[in-house]
This record gives structure tokens, sequence and C-alpha cells, in this order.
């Protein structure tokens, strides 16, 4: 079984400083009180090196919060996985649903991401999860099942331990209302099956499942306690060294 893994994504917030400032702080409380847990911290890019300077020896991991799919070439504005590398990243997330929805990413850019983050050696944490109108018209599995499948399409089966699958309901983000136990656990279950299906029995179980979605202090314990959770993937709650700390201490008992 892996160990649990909680990424703290700080999206579009902080500078070079800010952020180095508050990943020190981060690694001295795990270094303090050490937790059975992988952490990844995933600043914005203009601090990225910043972090990995400020995280030194810490195993604390450093994920960069999207690339493009090319390694290089005429793409204004955009980074490659090769760059990311590197500087000294570790993850890329992929697909996270505000790049799926404000910058209009789709299925198969994702897949071609998912692919060039695996190709140059990183892991990549994968998003998926559907939007409110989506579950109320209860096709919440049947979006997540096809963001998956077309994710995964190009990849080999031995490359599954590289990725970790964050299901991410679009509704929960940032909007203080996280998913309830019960829907976690069915979302995660039907993510297993898939993997499952997909992979066989064994490689597919192992991927780690996270949450993500207005995850904080108060609700961690319990979404941590899910025999079918395996990771938090933290938003605004991972701005505050001691918030972040004290959610990834919830897997502590696991
Ligand atoms: P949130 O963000 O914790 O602020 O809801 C989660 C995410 O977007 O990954």
């Amino acid at each position: 079984m892996n160990r649990p893994l909680v990424v703290g994504n700080w999206k579009m917030n902080g500078t070079q400083s800010s952020c180095a400032l508050l990943a020190g702080k981060i690694a001295r409380g795990l270094r303090l009180h050490p937790a059975p847990v992988d952490v990844a911290i995933a600043p914005p890019s203009t601090a990225l090196v910043a972090v990995r300077r400020a995280l030194g020896k810490s195993p604390i991991a450093l994920a960069a919060q999207n690339c493009h799919w090319q390694a290089n070439g005429a793409f204004t504005g955009e980074i490659s996985s090769v760059m990311l590398r590197d500087i000294g990243c570790d993850f890329v997330i992929i697909g996270h649903s505000e790049r799926r929805q404000l910058f209009l990413e789709s299925d198969s850019m994702i897949e071609k991401k998912l692919k060039a983050v695996i190709d140059n050696g990183l892991r990549a944490i994968l998003c998926v999860g559907e939007t409110l109108r989506e579950r109320e018209s209860g096709r919440a599995t049947d979006v997540i099942t096809r963001q998956l499948r077309s994710a995964l399409k190009g990849l080999g089966k031995n490359v599954i331990d590289k990725i970790a699958i964050a299901y991410e309901p679009v509704w929960a983000i940032g909007t203080g209302h996280h998913a309830n136990p019960s829907q976690i656990s069915r979302v995660h279950r039907r993510i297993e099956q898939f993997l499952a299906s997909l992979l066989g029995k064994s490689k597919g179980t192992e991927c780690r499942i996270l949450y993500g979605g207005s995850v904080n202090p108060d609700n961690a314990p319990d979404l941590a306690a899910l025999k079918e959770v395996s990771g938090l993937l933290v938003g605004g709650a991972s701005l505050q060294a001691d918030t972040f700390l004290s959610i990834i201490r919830c897997f502590n008992k696991k």
C-alpha cells in the first residue's frame, strides 16, 4: 500500500519570497514532527526555483501546476515538462478543473500533457471531477470515467505508479462545500474499478486516489479516515503553514 499523498496547490498566489517562506515553514514543521505521508507543494511557476531552494534537503516534493505537451517551440507563454524537470520539479498537476474550465483544456490536451510528463520522467497528479450540473443529472461517474479513459489512453500499464488521481468535484473547489464522505467513497470506488478494469487488479491499486475540494483542518480528519482516500489535494488551506500541517497530520493514524 502506498503512503498517502498530500498536495498543496497554491494556484496564482505568492511572490518568490513569500512562497519560499511558506515552503520553509512547512518543511520545518514536518522536520520537527514527521508524518507518515508524502507531501508535495505546487507554487506558481515564478516561485518554483525559489521554493526548490527553500526546501533544501526536505523530502517535500515540488509540483508544477501545469505544463505544455511539447518539449519546446513556438508556444508563447507556455512551459514544458522538460523545463520543469530541469528546475527540479517532481510532479505536475494535470487537468485541474480551473485549467479545463477557464482555459478550455480539452480531454485530448490533457492526454498529451500527461504523456509528456511521464515520458520526461516526472510524476503526475491527474485531476478529474464533475460539475454541479453533471452531478445533478446523474452523470458524475460517466464524466469521470470519460476523463480517465481519455487521459490514460496512450500510456502503458507500467507507468500507473507515476500517476496519482485527484477526484475534485468542480462544485466543491473553493466553495467551502466539500463532497460528503459517501459521495467521495462512491466515486473513489468507481475510479478503483475503472483502473482495475483497464490495468488489472494489482496494477490498478498502485495508483493513489486523492480527494480535493474545500479541504480544511476541520473536515480533513473525516476525509483522511475514509479507506478509499489515499491523499488530499488542498487549495486555499495550503496557503498557511499551520493549517496545511494540521491537514497532513490527519493521516498520522491511518
Ligand atoms: P480548494 O481548492 O481546497 O481551495 O477548494 C482545491 C483545488 O483546487 O485543488
